[in-house]
């Protein structure tokens, strides 16, 4: 099986690229896949959930070298089939450090490369910015997994977003998701029945609900479904999965721009 990679990711910050990114690695794990969480938020929300020790994570000297081995950075989780590469604060200057590297482009690529024949499965939860770390980000992975709120801002935010995606040809591989939907606001109900974002962009039919049992995953510090059994948002995550994963497997059926 040759590796695949997804990313998490909006520059737009809280519309939960984390929360999903654990839940999809979980569930790769879950599901067979030799999976490699990677935190490259410095925020490390990731890594905090997971229960992996921030002390543990490298630094950016150690993902920008030539001769980088991403298993060699990667810690085992509490989890069969799931490591973490965790994250914390000595991240900070990563996408500077990526910008002054000689061909900032291909940092994030040697890195997924170097752990192809130790995973099948690459997910990174990405931070909320635009900058040398998310284009080398972005031009690396096979898929791109936009968390949206269904809110004003948020479709604001994210026109900016797809001119970014469109001028660097990378929208056939972007898919969004709603996150954090209730269906009780007018301005939620309309965006979700009208399915707005799809006007420009592949979007997931699948729309994941504001849960409290989601909001729990970081005090509790686990995966949703170490803390829940089966309900209508471990439902909704498992559709998530699935679609995402067809997508990255089997890319003939994936869904096609709208
Ligand atoms: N479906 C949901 N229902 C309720 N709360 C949620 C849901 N998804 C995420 N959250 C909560 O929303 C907050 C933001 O989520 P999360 O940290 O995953 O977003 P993020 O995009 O990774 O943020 P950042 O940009 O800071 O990295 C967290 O408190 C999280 O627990
Ligand atoms: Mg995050």
């Amino acid at each position: 099986m040759s590796l695949k990679t997804i990313a998490f990711y909006n520059q737009k910050g809280g519309v939960g690229k984390t929360t999903l990114a654990v839940n999809f690695a979980y569930l790769g794990a879950r599901n067979g896949f030799r999976t490699l969480l990677w935190d490259l938020d410095p925020q490390a929300s990731a890594t905090f959930i997971m229960r992996v020790d921030e002390k543990l994570a490298p630094k950016a000297k150690d993902i920008l070298g030539k001769n980088v081995e991403l298993e060699d950075l990667a810690v085992r989780s509490n989890f069969t089939n799931l490591h973490v590469v965790p994250a914390s604060i000595r991240l900070r200057l990563l996408s500077e450090r990526i910008f002054e590297n000689s061909k900032p482009s291909s940092v994030i690529e040697r890195a997924t490369k170097s752990a192809r024949s130790t995973f099948d499965l690459i997910v990174v939860d990405a931070p909320p910015s635009l900058n040398a770390l998310s284009d080398s980000l972005l031009g690396a992975i096979d898929l791109l997994c936009i968390p949206l709120q269904p809110s004003a801002l948020s479709a604001h935010s994210l026109e900016a977003l797809v001119t970014h995606l469109k001028s660097a040809s990378l929208l056939n591989r972007s898919i969004a998701i709603y996150n954090m939907v209730d269906m009780r606001r007018i301005s939620h109900r309309q965006a979700v029945q009208n399915r707005e974002a799809a006007k420009c962009l592949q979007l997931l039919d699948v729309v994941l609900p504001y849960s409290a049992d989601m909001e729990r995953m970081a005090t509790e510090r686990n995966p949703f479904f170490e803390l829940h059994s089966r309900s209508n948002v471990g439902k909704a995550l498992e559709e998530m999965y699935s679609s995402l994963s067809e997508a990255l497997f089997n890319p003939s059926k994936a869904p096609k721009a709208k």
